[in-house]
């Protein structure tokens, strides 16, 4: 399949909402978007371009819609994958465990052997300590909806320009 399948998992609606703006920005046709909670094993594996968004819970924990899909990424053969992680935190709130949950899943991903794409710059973050640094950059796009709603929209495109090249 050539369209890019987009998973969220979303507690209160941010990651949902964050998403759809994802989506829409990609174009409908680059695209499809589909709820954690409903998605089956076989229905990720049809995708050779995946993104995960996922938002942080209790202390840098996963969301817990995709906290219950992680044993069914073990079943999936990424080989061959690319995956980019668009994860949500509150960098104010907590500071110390930024967007952890975004490293969960790209160790993960990793483990299945799949590729992890779409790193992007911290600059423009206040944090103390982030699980989803690696080697200076955050290693998929970080939101806060908490703190810089504001800076969504842009931070989205942005990323979208480094993805093209990342899922040729
Ligand atoms: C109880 C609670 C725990 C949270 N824990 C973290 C955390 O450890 N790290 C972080 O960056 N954000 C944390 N957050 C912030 C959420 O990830 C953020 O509000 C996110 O936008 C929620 O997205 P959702 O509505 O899609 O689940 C927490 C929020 C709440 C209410």
């Amino acid at each position: 399949m050539n369209q890019i399948g987009i998973f969220y998992g979303s507690t209160t609606g941010n990651t949902r909402d964050v998403s759809q703006k994802l989506y829409e920005a990609l174009g409908e046709s680059q695209a499809e978007i589909h709820d954690i909670r409903e998605t089956t094993g076989s229905e990720m594996a049809a995708y050779e371009k995946l993104i995960f968004s996922v938002s942080t819970w209790g202390v840098g924990d996963l969301q817990d819609d995709w906290e219950e899909f992680l044993p069914t990424l073990d079943t999936i053969d990424f080989t061959g994958k690319t995956v980019a992680i668009m994860g949500l935190g509150d960098q104010q709130n907590y500071p110390d465990n930024f967007v952890d949950c975004m490293q969960i899943l790209a160790k993960k991903v990793a483990e299945c052997g799949g590729r992890i794409v779409g790193e992007t710059s911290t600059e423009g973050y206040v944090f103390s300590a982030s699980k989803a640094v690696r080697n200076r950059q955050f290693l998929g796009l970080v939101i806060d909806e908490d703190n810089q709603a504001n800076m969504t929209t842009a931070r989205i495109q942005g990323w979208i320009e480094i993805l093209k090249k990342a899922f040729q």
